[in-house]
C-alpha cells in the first residue's frame, strides 16, 4: 500500500548530482563495435547525463571525445603509464578538455590471459587499433621521435608496441603514488578493480575519493569472485569514508537496485551498452540505457523503494537466508 507513485533514481557521487545512477564503464577500443567508435558513446551519454568514461585504450581521442560528448559529464579512466611526464601530459589533456572525475584502474597492470583472444590472435592494440590517445599524445610523440628518429605513423607497429609497454607495462604503482596523481588532477580520484577489503582500506587512507568495486567483468583472473559479493563487505568497512561504486555483472534494472541495497552509490554498465551499440549504433546504445533506466524504476515500485539514495539491505534478502 505503501505510495510509489514518485521515485527518485539521482545519485550523488563526489559532491555532484547526477541525473542516473549509471555511468558508462571505460570499454576500451569501441570502433570494433562501431566505425564511430567512443564518439557515438559520448553522444548519446551527454543527451542522456549520464556519465561517459573513456579508456585509455581508445580508438578515438581525448579531445574528439569531448567534442562529441559537448557539454555532457565525462570520466577519464587511466592506465597508469611508467613515464610521469606521459602521465602528466594525458592528465592535462583531460582536464583542459573537461573530463571531471579520474578514474585510475588497479586490475589491469597488464592483460589477462584470455585463450580465445589469445588463439584468434585478435590483438587489437598490438595491431595499433585503440592506441590513438598516445598517438596523438605530444609528449609521447616527442619521446617516440627521439628514440626511433621517425613519426608514430612511419611504423605504427613499432608505436602500437611502445605505447602498450607504457600503458600495460606489468609493473605496479605504490600506494603512495597516489598522491602523485592528486597532484596533476584537481577533481575526484577513484579506484577502479577493488576486490578486497583491505586495498579499500587502502584506497581510502592514501585519499582515493572513490572506490569502484569491479572484477573487470570477469575477463582479467580467471576464479576470481563474483563482484556483488564484495561490495557489502567493502561499504561496510570504508563506506562512510568514500564513494563506493559497482560493477561487474549489472544487466537489469532489479541488478541496479541491489547494488545500490548493498551501498552502491553508482553501477557502471560495461558490455550492455557495447552489444546495443554493435546491433543498432547509437539508437541501440540508447535503447540499452532506456530500458535499463525504466526497469530499474518499475523494479523500484515493485520493492517500495521512492527514493534509490535512501535504499538499504532492509529491502533484500541473501540467497543464504532463504
Ligand atoms: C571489451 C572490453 C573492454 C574493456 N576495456 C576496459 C578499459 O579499457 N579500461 C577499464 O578500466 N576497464 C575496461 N573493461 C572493463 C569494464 O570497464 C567493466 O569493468 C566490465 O566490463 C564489467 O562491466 P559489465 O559486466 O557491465 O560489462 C573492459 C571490458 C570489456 C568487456
Amino acid at each position: 500500500m505503501a505510495d510509489t507513485s514518485k521515485r527518485k533514481l539521482e545519485t550523488t557521487l563526489f559532491g555532484q548530482k547526477y541525473a542516473t545512477p549509471l555511468i558508462q564503464a571505460p570499454i576500451g577500443v569501441q570502433s570494433i563495435f562501431n566505425p564511430n567508435g567512443e564518439k557515438g558513446i559520448a553522444k548519446i551519454c551527454s543527451e542522456l547525463g549520464i556519465p561517459f568514461t573513456l579508456s585509455t585504450a581508445a580508438s578515438s581521442t581525448i579531445e574528439e571525445v569531448a567534442s562529441a560528448g559537448r557539454d555532457g559529464p565525462r570520466w577519464f579512466q587511466l592506465y597508469w603509464p611508467t613515464d610521469d611526464d606521459i602521465t602528466i601530459s594525458l592528465l592535462r589533456r583531460a582536464r583542459e578538455n573537461k573530463y571531471n572525475v579520474l578514474v585510475v584502474t588497479l586490475d589491469t597492470w597488464s592483460a589477462g590471459w584470455r585463450p580465445l583472444d589469445l588463439d584468434s590472435g585478435y590483438l587489437p592494440l598490438v595491431n595499433g587499433v585503440g592506441n590513438q590517445i598516445g598517438f596523438s599524445d605530444p609528449v609521447f610523440r616527442a619521446k617516440f621521435k627521439e628514440a626511433h628518429g621517425i613519426e608514430v605513423e612511419d611504423n605504427t607497429a613499432l608505436a602500437s608496441r611502445e605505447w602498450l609497454k607504457i600503458i600495460l607495462s606489468g609493473s605496479v604503482q605504490p600506494w603512495e603514488r597516489i598522491s602523485f596523481l592528486k597532484k596533476n588532477w584537481p577533481g575526484p580520484v577513484v579506484v577502479k578493480g577493488i576486490q578486497h577489503v583491505e586495498d579499500a582500506k587502502m584506497a581510502v587512507k592514501f585519499g582515493c575519493d572513490g572506490i569502484i568495486v569491479s572484477n573487470h567483468g570477469g575477463r582479467q583472473l580467471d576464479g576470481a569472485v563474483g563482484s556483488l559479493r564484495m561490495l557489502q563487505p567493502i561499504v561496510e568497512a570504508v563506506g562512510k569514508q568514500t564513494d563506493v561504486l559497482f560493477d561487474s555483472g549489472a544487466r537489469t534494472g532489479s541488478d541496479i537496485l541491489k547494488a545500490f541495497c548493498l551501498g552502491a552509490k553508482g553501477v557502471l554498465i560495461g558490455r550492455p551498452t557495447m552489444y546495443g551499440y554493435a546491433v543498432a549504433g547509437e539508437e541501440g546504445a540508447r535503447e540499452v540505457f532506456m530500458g535499463l533506466l525504466a526497469d530499474l524504476d518499475q523494479s523500484m515500485g515493485m520493492t517500495g523503494v521512492t527514493d534509490l539514495q535512501a535504499s538499504n539491505t532492509s529491502t533484500i534478502v541473501s540467497s543464504n537466508e532463504i
